[in-house]
């Protein structure tokens, strides 16, 4: 496999060869006094363009303020493109569409992480390197008697998966490209054992090992769902509903957990402590862990009939109830994911003869009513790739409250691949915001016999 530091390269060229010069004028009254200062701004291949700022503080004594990055780029990358105004995805320029429909997760993972589609023999390569890396360190199971058996699985995920660094130390130094491939190889394999490990704790059922004849997601619900008492056969249906579930999952731009993934990174941190970061920040509810929390919304609201008052509920500024699986920062328009979940919700369920499940009936009834409601309609707000996944889940037999810890399996890929990009990148520095500071002036310390009551 080539290293892809031609492409990083190739990126800084493409922008040194993509920008114009903007003027800015910054006129205020106090206290920097006006300043004008000129900016490149750099052209991507598509999306919008950037105002280099790099230069910005130390030409003009000024910083920018955008918490949250609403309109902030944190990188140049090569990976994943989204047109939240259109409703595009793209993984190396091939629609999700495309990929969920005709590809697999592994390819989809030589994909992100390799920027091409892999010819056959890199491809057999690839997948052999990944099944022979399954397993894990029979000393960590030891790390889960530790946990109590009603640990939700992400946290268990975040410690198992931090602790690989542990273990694996011929994969730690980030700065040789072969211990480079062999973590992101050793994480892409082990995330699917490890979860169904931190399944099976919570049952109290014995682990179930890998098997190398079985293929990824095949392997992930065997782990899951075999036991040692009987002969257990994967349902192809649910194993292909899974491998897409997964491709649909796997990158997407800089969102909150790969931004963590990066950052972590950017200060030479390990892949596994990476990894363990972006596994805690995609646990937030209104990140990755929107999947469980869509399905207990759509059992408190229970019935058709109780859509409005939760629609109103929604609407209501002075009440913190959002209706979880819908809004994005990025999508105005409808997931392009959540469109292809929620056709595959309906052929999963067909399939499996679920052909009225009662979660899947109320999620439609509740799209319609708030899609047609003024204030989704004036907030731009969609179902995104949330809303759906967890009736699919649900539907093939996943607990709700391993929805997340799938979705990390599947994200693990696209923060390896950005972790690597990032580290390739040689416009990189470590990551170290400014910000705007409102708290006290100068003051002096006085001990507390002399501080008035
Ligand atoms: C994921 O970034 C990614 O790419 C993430 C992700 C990925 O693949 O990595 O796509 C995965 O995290 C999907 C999002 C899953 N989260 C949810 O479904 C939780 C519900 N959604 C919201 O919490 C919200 O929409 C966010 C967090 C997803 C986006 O929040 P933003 O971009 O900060 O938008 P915002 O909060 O500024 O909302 C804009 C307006 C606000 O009203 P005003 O302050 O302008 O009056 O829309 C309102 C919000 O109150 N709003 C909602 C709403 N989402 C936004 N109102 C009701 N219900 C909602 N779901």
């Amino acid at each position: 496999m080539e290293l892809k530091g031609k492409s990083q390269a190739m990126t800084e060229r493409f922008l040194d060869e993509n920008y114009e010069l903007a003027h800015l004028e910054v006129t205020p009254g106090e206290p920097g006094g006006s300043q004008s200062v000129d900016l490149p701004v750099l052209h991507g291949t598509m999306g919008p363009s950037v105002l280099d700022i790099r230069k910005l503080y130390a030409e003009t004594g000024y910083f920018t303020y955008d918490p949250g990055y609403t309109s902030t780029a944190s990188c140049a990358s090569n990976i994943t493109f989204i047109d939240g105004e259109k409703g595009i995805l793209l993984h190396r320029g091939y629609p999700i569409e495309e990929l969920a429909e005709k590809s697999t997760f592994l390819e989809v993972a030589y994909l992100l992480m390799e920027g091409n589609l892999p010819r056959k023999k890199d491809f057999e390569s690839f997948v052999e390197s990944i099944t022979l890396h399954t397993m894990v360190n029979e000393q960590l199971h030891n790390f889960f008697q530790g946990f109590r058996r009603d640990a939700h699985p992400m946290a268990i995920m975040v410690g198992v998966v931090g602790a690989l660094s542990a273990f694996y130390h011929d994969s730690l130094d980030i700065h040789d490209p072969k211990q480079r491939l062999i973590a992101s190889h050793r994480l892409i394999a082990k995330m699917p054992t490890l979860a169904a490990m931190a399944y099976k704790y919570s049952m109290g059922q014995p682990f179930i090992y890998p098997r190398n004849d079985l293929g990824y997601a095949e392997n992930f619900i065997h782990m899951l769902f075999a036991t040692p008492a009987a002969p257990y056969k994967v349902n192809p249906v649910i194993g292909n509903a899974l491998d897409k579930i997964l491709i649909l999952h796997a990158d997407h731009e800089q969102n909150p957990s790969t931004s963590t993934v990066r950052l972590a990174g950017s200060s030479g941190a390990n892949p596994f402590a990476c990894v363990a970061a972006g596994i805690a920040c995609l646990w937030g509810p209104i990140h990755g862990g929107a999947n469980e929390a869509v399905i207990n919304m759509l059992k408190e609201i229970g019935h058709k009939d109780r859509i409005l008052e939760y629609i109103k509920r929604a609407r209501d500024k002075n009440d913190p109830f959002r209706l979880m699986g819908f809004g994005h920062r990025v999508y105005k328009h409808y997931d392009p994911r959540a469109a292809v979940l929620r056709k595959t919700c309906q052929a999963v369920l067909d399939e499996l003869g679920n052909h009225d499940d009662p979660l899947l009936k109320l999620a439609k009834e509740l799209e319609k009513i708030a899609l047609e409601d003024p204030y989704f309609i004036e907030k731009k707000l969609y179902p995104n790739v949330d809303f759906y996944s967890g009736i699919i889940l649900k539907a093939i037999g996943i607990p709700t409250s391993m929805f997340t810890v799938l979705f990390a399996v599947a994200r693990t890929v696209g923060w390896i691949a950005q972790w690597m990009e990032m580290l390739e990148d040689p416009s990189q520095k470590i990551g170290r915001p400014r910000q705007l500071y409102t708290g006290s002036t100068l003051r002096h310390f006085s001990p507390l016999s002399q501080r008035k009551d």
